[in-house]
C-alpha cells in the first residue's frame, strides 16, 4: 500500500534544556517515519529568551509564520535566569503566551498520571498511591487573567488584573473536556470558585448547559478550586478530566504533575479548533542543568506521541512512542529526576533516549 502522509512540523526549541529535549524527540519522530512509513518535515523557529537574544523580541513575526505554516507546533520551554531583568513586554514568556493567542490554542490538556513503574516516586501516601489515579487537566488557554485588562494607577501604588470570560470561550473549552472525557471515564469535574467570583458563576452555569444539552451521558460535577487542589492530594483518584480556567489550570496542573512525582515525564498539548496543537512538555526550561546531558527526555517525547494523536490522528504510531517509553521504564532505566531515594545507577538524557529509540525501532 502506498500512503503519502507526510507532515510539517514547526520546531521551538527556545531556552535551556529545550535543544537538547526537542532534539530527542526529532529523533523519536524520525524512528517512527522509519517504521510506520510516514514523513516528517522540520523547520526550527526562535521564540523565548534565544529570540531576544537574536531578534530583539521574544517572539519573531518570522517564528509565527512559520508556526501557522505548519501541520504542528512542538516546542521545549521558554526562559532564564539570562532575562530575568528584561522589560515585562520582552519577556521569554510572552512568547508562549503570543503563541497560544495567534495559533488560537485556547484549549491546553494536561495528562497526569501514576506509571506503573513509578509508583515509588509518587509523593502522596502509600495508600493513596495505591489506588493509582489517572487524570487530565483540561485548562483554558487563551482567556481569563492572563489576557484580561491590566495596569497601575498613576501613583503606581495600585495594581489591576482583570479576570473575563464570554459564555463562547466558556463553551469551546467545556465542549473539548466533554468530548476528551467520552473517550475515557465520562466524569468531568467543572473547577470554579462560584462562591466568590461572578465569572465563575457564568462558567458554572454555561458548562451546565452544554452539559445537560448535548453531554448528557457524561457525568458533570463542581468543585471549588480550593477544595480541588486538596482533593488532587487526598484523593486523585476521584477524577477523570477537570475542566477550569487558564489561572486555576496554571496552578492545579503544576500540583497534579508534582503529586505523580516525576514532573520529567509529563507532556501537554495546546488545541484549538483547526487540528494545528502545539505540544511541550509540562516542565520548565531548567537553566541549571541545560547542556550537561541530565534533562530527561521523556516528557519531550511524550509530547511528540501526543502531536501524532491529537494532529495527525496516528493512533498506532502514538502507541508506539508510548510504549517504548513505558518498556524502558519497567526495564528499570532512571534519569536522575525519576530516580529513587539513595539510586546510583541513573543514566543520561541521551542514554534515556538511546534506549527508547532502540524500542521503538525494535517493537
Ligand atoms: C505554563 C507556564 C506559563 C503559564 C508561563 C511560563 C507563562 O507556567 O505553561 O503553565 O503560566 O501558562
Ligand atoms: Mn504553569
Amino acid at each position: 500500500m502506498v500512503t503519502e502522509m507526510k507532515y510539517k512540523i514547526a520546531l521551538v526549541p527556545g531556552d535551556g534544556i529545550g535543544p537538547e529535549i526537542t532534539g530527542a524527540a526529532v529523533e523519536a519522530l524520525k524512528a517512527v517515519a522509519d517504521r510506520f512509513g510516514c514523513e516528517f518535515e522540520f523547520n526550527t523557529y526562535l521564540a523565548g529568551g534565544c529570540a531576544l537574544d537574536e531578534y530583539g523580541v521574544p517572539l519573531p513575526q518570522e517564528t509565527i509564520d512559520g508556526c501557522l505554516a505548519s501541520d504542528s507546533v512542538l516546542l521545549g520551554a521558554v526562559g532564564g535566569p539570562k532575562w530575568d531583568d528584561v522589560p515585562n513586554n520582552m519577556r521569554p514568556e510572552k512568547a508562549l503566551l503570543g503563541l497560544r493567542k495567534e495559533l488560537g490554542l485556547y484549549t491546553n490538556l494536561r495528562p497526569a498520571s501514576i506509571q506503573p513503574a513509578l509508583a515509588e516516586a509518587c509523593v502522596l501516601r502509600p495508600d493513596i498511591a495505591a489506588k493509582g489515579f489517572d487524570l487530565m487537566i483540561v485548562r483554558e488557554l487563551t482567556g481569563g487573567i492572563y489576557f484580561g485588562e491590566r495596569g497601575r494607577n498613576e501613583a503606581g501604588d495600585a495594581a489591576y488584573d482583570t479576570e473575563a470570560y464570554s459564555v463562547m470561550e466558556i463553551e469551546r473549552v467545556a465542549r473539548r473536556a466533554f468530548e476528551t472525557a467520552r473517550k475515557r471515564k465520562s466524569h468531568v469535574t467543572s473547577v470554579d470558585k462560584a462562591n466568590v467570583l461572578e465569572t465563575s458563576r457564568l462558567w458554572r452555569e454555561t458548562v451546565h448547559r452544554l452539559g445537560a444539552s448535548e453531554y448528557p451521558d457524561v457525568r458533570l460535577d463542581d468543585m471549588y478550586v480550593d477544595n480541588a487542589a486538596m482533593q488532587i492530594i487526598r484523593d486523585p483518584s476521584f477524577f477523570d478530566v477537570l475542566v477550569t480556567s487558564n489561572m486555576f489550570g496554571d496552578i492545579l496542573s503544576d500540583e497534579a504533575s508534582q503529586v505523580t512525582g516525576s514532573i520529567g515525564l509529563l507532556a501537554s498539548a495546546s488545541l484549538g479548533d483547526s487540528s494545528r496543537g502545539l505540544y511541550e512538555p509540562i516542565h520548565g526550561s531548567a537553566p541549571d542543568i541545560a547542556g550537561k546531558d541530565i534533562a530527561n527526555p521523556i516528557a519531550a517525547i511524550l509530547s511528540a506521541a501526543m502531536m501524532l494523536r491529537y494532529s495527525f490522528d496516528l493512533a498506532k504510531e502514538a502507541d508506539a512512542i508510548e510504549k517504548a517509553v513505558a518498556n524502558v521504564l519497567a526495564d528499570g532505566l532512571r534519569t536522575a529526576d525519576i530516580k529513587a531515594p539513595g539510586q546510583e545507577d541513573w543514566i543520561k538524557g541521551s542514554e534515556m533516549k538511546a534506549a527508547i529509540l532502540e524500542k521503538l525501532r525494535k517493537n
